[in-house]
């Protein structure tokens, strides 16, 4: 169920009018739902049900720590690539046991911090990766437990920039080396190897790329396990994706890919985990924003609005939609109007949509971005120095702040300025 709706003809996100959050807080801001938030994370986790397995909710879709304090609270493991992310989960609450480390270039100083705050595994993807944690956990008289990040050189039919499990992709060991690389990481004094992890892509639309990877998988735990290893986890990633316009796309429900998920590896036995980022937080959040002016150009108008590329990126990046809607709701004969829709920052890559259909707008009007929860607020940057994006909460009747608008001086006094200035 989606909680941001129309009622009495304005926009709602749970039991509260956007309208006032944004009175009391200023455009532009992220504002999520908690109901949301518990609802994915849960379709997930029955959507395993059945099974021994942990939902590794994938920090860096959102990570704030109200946002992962929500989810550990639903009893979710994370996922996290950095130490950065690493502090976060802790801070959240989340037990070392319940943390998995991927990323494809970990530092020591990163394998340290996770070794002494207690991790459940690492997923590594290098033979140099393994021999550098092997020698960090040996040093501090420990064992790193470690899944192997294999590449099945699959299609996962997504945009190019984030689809991970193709040949030619930075990211895992080639499958087909994976037996070798298996035998070098168990003859390794400070590894101990638990499973295998894979995480083809996001935003997958389709269950076919996963289907072959998850049947790649399961022949590589036979053929390991006839190799020696005691394959017992199975990291399956995350992936997949959202819908992002209201029209007719339907990707594939958290159920069907858990009926896979079962399908292609539930006779091994292991213990599964999955990685999802964008659908537990996509549809989660919104981004709210107000029109500065519009602008009438050659052949065009322009919506100009006070949230740009520094706060919501994905359309810059990826060409990605985000749906647009008026706070206040149009009549339903209202009529609608071509608009670009762009923000303040100077670049002609600001822009969030080309002659979009939209009520016509006015100055002052807020407008909100749909399916922003995911990517959004962590990859706003403070580019044109704009103030990085406040985000805001929601839990039925009440709303907090939960990232505050940094002031000026804030930003500015982060800058030091050397002894000969
Ligand atoms: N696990 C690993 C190892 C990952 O690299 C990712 C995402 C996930 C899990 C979570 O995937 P999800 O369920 O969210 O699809 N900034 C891009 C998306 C980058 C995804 C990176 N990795 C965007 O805005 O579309």
């Amino acid at each position: 169920m989606d909680h941001f709706l129309y009622r009495d003809g304005e926009l709602y996100a749970e039991e509260v009018p956007v309208a006032d959050i944004a009175a009391a807080v200023g455009t532009p801001f992220y504002l999520y739902s908690t109901a949301t938030l518990t609802r994915h994370f849960r379709l997930f986790d029955e959507a395993l049900a059945g099974t021994n397995h942990l939902v590794c909710y994938a920090v860096k879709a959102a990570s704030n720590q109200a946002i992962l304090k929500t989810l550990a609270q639903l009893g979710a493991g994370m996922d996290v690539v950095s130490g950065g992310e690493y502090a976060r989960a802790k801070a959240a609450g989340v037990p070392g046991e319940r943390i998995v480390f991927s990323g494809v270039g970990k530092t020591r100083a990163e394998m340290r911090m996770a070794l002494e705050g207690g991790i459940r595994q690492f997923n590594v993807e290098s033979e140099p990766e393994m021999a550098a944690l092997s020698d960090v956990a040996s040093e501090m008289g420990r064992v790193a437990p470690i899944s192997v990040r294999v590449n099945p050189d699959v299609d996962a039919m997504t945009h190019a920039k984030i689809a991970t499990g193709k040949a030619e992709n930075k990211f895992g060991i080639p499958i087909s080396r994976a037996r070798q690389v298996y035998a070098q990481a168990a003859a390794l004094p400070g590894l101990d190897v638990v499973g295998i992890d894979v995480h083809i892509g996001s935003q997958l639309t389709d269950l076919e790329p996963f289907r072959l990877a998850y049947d790649k998988v399961a022949e590589l735990t036979e053929a390991l396990r006839a190799d020696g290893h005691d394959i017992r986890r199975l990291d399956l990633g995350g992936g997949l994706g959202i819908p992002y316009t209201r029209s007719n796309e339907a990707p594939p429900l958290p159920t069907e890919y858990g009926a896979l998920i079962k399908e292609t590896v539930g006779h091994l036995g292991c213990e599964i985990e999955i990685e999802p980022g964008r659908l537990v937080a996509g549809n989660a959040g919104i981004l709210v924003s107000s029109v500065i002016y519009v602008k009438s150009g050659e052949g065009r108008d322009f919506l100009i609005l006070d949230a740009a590329m520094n706060d919501l990126i994905r359309p810059a990046m990826y060409e990605a939609h985000h749906d647009i809607v008026p706070v206040t709701e149009p009549a339903a004969a209202a009529e609608r109007v071509p608009y670009d829709v762009v923000g303040p920052v100077c670049e002609t890559g600001d822009t969030f949509a080309k002659s979009r259909q939209l009520p016509r707008l006015a100055a002052g009007d807020l407008v909100a971005f749909r399916s922003a929860g995911a990517y959004g607020a962590v990859m706003a940057s403070e580019y044109n120095t704009r103030p990085l994006t406040p985000e805001v909460l929601v839990d039925e009747h009440q709303f907090a702040v939960i990232r505050a608008r940094p002031a000026f001086d804030e930003i500015i006094n982060r800058d030091t300025i050397p002894p000969w200035l």
